[in-house]
């Protein structure tokens, strides 16, 4: 079964087209990477998914009940940690989560809560006034409140966004784990080594168009090869015709030379004797992620 389904969804905001016909299906049980740079409209479509905003047209079921014909349904079998932090100043960490339940309608909920707090880093909080916590310990009970009613499916905007190295370990594991025990897991992030590691599946939109849907893997191999950095003090860096079959680019301080494989490395510092570009130093990169997703970027198109 699906666990979100959207169809041929649009959204405005005045004249601006914020998600344009994105048609996107995610599988009960993965883990979906949604990418974009600022106002690719990612916030937008999780709004409309969480029944937040509506959409102009098209339709989204989540497990199966449409998010706006059967509202209730639907909303139970989510779990959304927003992008913006928004809480009760004057509720404590646990009665936050304790309230939150209740909009569910649970009752007898202490046993998964403490669960919730020990996996989050939040027990010695529980206590503490939300309006006393620090940016990443709000953070912290936003992602414990998504989880309250142990939604099948979750959805993260953003949520290491200021949250320190400590937190992002725990958060990860504990949100491998549900993905483990079954939870349908998506997620934005604009750190794009966390999506590659935790991502089998990758979405990117741009502009409000979905312009990539890949699994991670293809998305990688299809970027493969290595990066050649050359690093010069004096900064002028003019690089030879005879590297026009790369892909080269001039960066700050620098220079880039995209290969296919190793073996044209030789090749590439050949060429530079030839032209006697003298560098003071030389990186050598795996394409990763950011890559691919600079080039979908940049080029609008497929991979
Ligand atoms: N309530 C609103 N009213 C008017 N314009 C909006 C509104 N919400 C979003 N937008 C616009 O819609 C576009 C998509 O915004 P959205 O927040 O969905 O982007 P995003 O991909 O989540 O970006 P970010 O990475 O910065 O969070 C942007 O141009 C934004 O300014
Ligand atoms: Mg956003």
């Amino acid at each position: 079964m699906n666990a979100i389904s959207v169809r041929d969804v649009y959204k405005y905001f005045g004249t601006l087209c914020a998600v344009k016909g994105v048609t996107l299906d995610v599988v009960e049980g993965e883990f979906f990477g949604l990418l974009g740079p600022n106002g690719a409209g990612k916030t937008s479509l999780i709004n409309m998914i969480s029944g937040l905003s509506v959409v102009d047209s098209g339709s989204i079921e989540v497990n199966g009940s449409d998010v706006s014909k059967d509202y209730l349904r639907a909303r139970r079998m989510l779990g959304v940690v927003p992008q913006e932090l928004v809480f009760d100043p004057f509720l404590s960490v646990y009665q936050t989560l304790k309230f939150q339940s209740g909009y569910f309608g649970i009752k007898h909920n202490d046993s998964w809560i403490q669960e919730i707090l020990g996996a989050l880093g939040l027990d010695e909080k529980a206590d503490s006034n939300m309006r006393s916590l620090s940016g990443g310990m709000k953070r912290r009970v936003l992602v414990a409140q998504a989880l309250v009613h142990r939604p099948p499916v979750i959805i993260l905007d953003e949520p290491t966004a200021g949250v320190d190295v400590d937190l992002r370990q725990g958060l990860w594991k504990f949100i491998r784990e549900l993905n483990e025990r079954g939870h349908t897991i998506i997620l934005t992030t604009h750190y794009l080594e966390e999506a590659e590691s935790l991502c089998g599946r990758i979405g990117m939109l741009k502009k409000g168009e979905l312009v990539v849907v890949e699994k991670t893997e293809q998305l990688l191999q299809s970027s493969e090869g290595l990066t050649i950095r050359l690093l010069i003090a004096s900064g002028d860096c003019h690089l030879p015709e005879s590297l026009n079959s790369f892909q080269t680019k001039l960066i700050p301080g620098g220079a880039e030379i995209i290969v296919p494989n190793a073996s044209n490395v030789e090749e590439v510092l050949a060429h530079l004797r030839v032209a006697n570009i003298k560098y003071d130093s030389l990186q050598l990169d795996r394409r990763d992620l950011e890559d691919v997703f600079v080039s979908v970027m940049r080029s609008g198109k497929d991979g």
